[in-house]
């Protein structure tokens, strides 16, 4: 079975196709994030007349990188929502004109169940059942994964996602957008604690987060040190403040992060985490992940759970990820596949 895969949901047009006897063959990304750093964010208008540019070319670059004519696909998948409405028009009229053209089937895919998927495209796989940690810029929730197809949402953000965290405060602090891996990359260079932000419903006694009230959190904290330095607000902070701030602010996501994960396997009693979507990339959300243990009981073993993080470029939205959901949903014969709005989600 091999299925050509189109994700258009944002910034990113993606092509890939994914042969279920070969693995993943082609992965085509166009970026269009220096087009839209300027303004600060995605403009949608600009982002789904790039894709319309790119989704032709990308297709053509992914068959001939895959060495396979347009007649070797058995299906077309797409990404269906959610996202930007001009962006996923864009990407949905290909891939059901190309379907059409071809005469084969389409399979329209929750962008999340991509992400929530693309772990299983690693050398190293997890298995199912096994709590996944969705964290992207639009969104942050844990699901129950029982199997292709069998998800339950435990809890998410109840604002911001985390990823909009880290690109709001990269803004406070003059970053570009979108601002998380070079925010985590000054938090490298940072002393911890010098700075302290607060750890949202971090002892709430359920899966939802809140990473709205950290940017102000921060905005405060600049403002201080600038009125402490004599800065005037256009001034930018010493390099070792913004570190020191940049560090500060990831530690408290981390930990938020970590803290809701360890509830979760304790919720679920799987032992097994699958981390996606682009947060996911952050270092020390991966440091910290790595070595996860919990404990069900105060006086209880430490058990060790088994942590999966996609492959690095698979973190961020691409045509890999929908494809292979498309190949297993036909693989599995997921029923939903055959309708929209497949990716059904049973809240508790
Ligand atoms: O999954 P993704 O590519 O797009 C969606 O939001 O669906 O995720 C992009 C988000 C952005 O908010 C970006 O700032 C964040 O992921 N991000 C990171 C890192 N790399 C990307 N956040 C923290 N640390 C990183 N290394
Ligand atoms: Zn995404």
């Amino acid at each position: 079975m091999i299925v050509l895969g189109i994700e258009s949901s944002c910034d990113e047009t993606g092509i890939a196709i994914y042969d279920t006897e070969k693995g993943l063959i082609a992965n085509q990304l166009h970026t269009q994030m220096a087009m839209h750093a300027e303004y600060g964010g995605v403009v949608p208008e600009l982002a789904s007349r790039d894709h319309i540019r790119r989704l032709v070319p990308l297709t053509q670059a992914a068959l001939q990188e895959s060495g396979l004519q347009y007649s070797d696909l058995d299906a077309i998948a797409y990404t269906q929502g959610p996202g930007l409405g001009g962006a996923l028009l864009a990407g949905s009229a290909y891939a059901n004109a190309l379907a059409f053209a071809l005469d084969k089937p389409v399979l329209p895919i929750h962008h999340l169940e991509g992400h929530l998927l693309s772990p299983l495209l690693a050398d190293e796989v997890p298995e199912f059942p096994f709590v996944a940690l969705l964290v992207s810029g639009g969104h942050t929730q844990f699901m129950a994964v029982r199997d292709f197809g069998d998800y339950e949402l435990l809890g998410e953000t109840v604002d911001d996602a985390a990823g909009e965290a880290f690109d709001k405060t990269g803004k406070l602090i003059g970053l570009p957008y979108p601002a998380g891996a070079i925010l985590s990359q000054y938090a490298k260079l940072g002393q911890p604690e010098t700075f302290s932000f607060p750890r949202p419903m971090l002892h709430s006694p359920d899966l939802q987060m809140s990473f709205s009230g950290l940017k102000t959190a921060v905005l405060t904290a600049v403002e201080k040190t600038r009125a402490e330095l004599n800065l005037s607000p256009t001034d930018t902070l010493p390099e070792q403040t913004r570190n020191d701030i940049c560090r500060a602010f990831q530690d408290a996501v981390v930990d938020v992060l970590v803290a809701k994960a360890k509830r979760a396997l304790l919720q679920t009693g799987f032992r097994c985490l699958v981390v996606a979507g682009g947060v996911g990339a952050n270092w020390k959300l991966r440091e910290e992940l790595a070595n996860l243990t919990v404990q069900s009981t105060p006086k209880g073993q430490l058990e060790r759970v088994q942590t999966y993080f996609p492959p690095l470029p698979l973190c961020t939205d691409n045509g890999a990820m929908i494809a292979f959901a498309g190949a297993m949903r036909l693989q599995h014969k997921v029923a939903q596949a055959q309708r929209a709005g497949a990716f059904d989600v049973k809240p508790r």
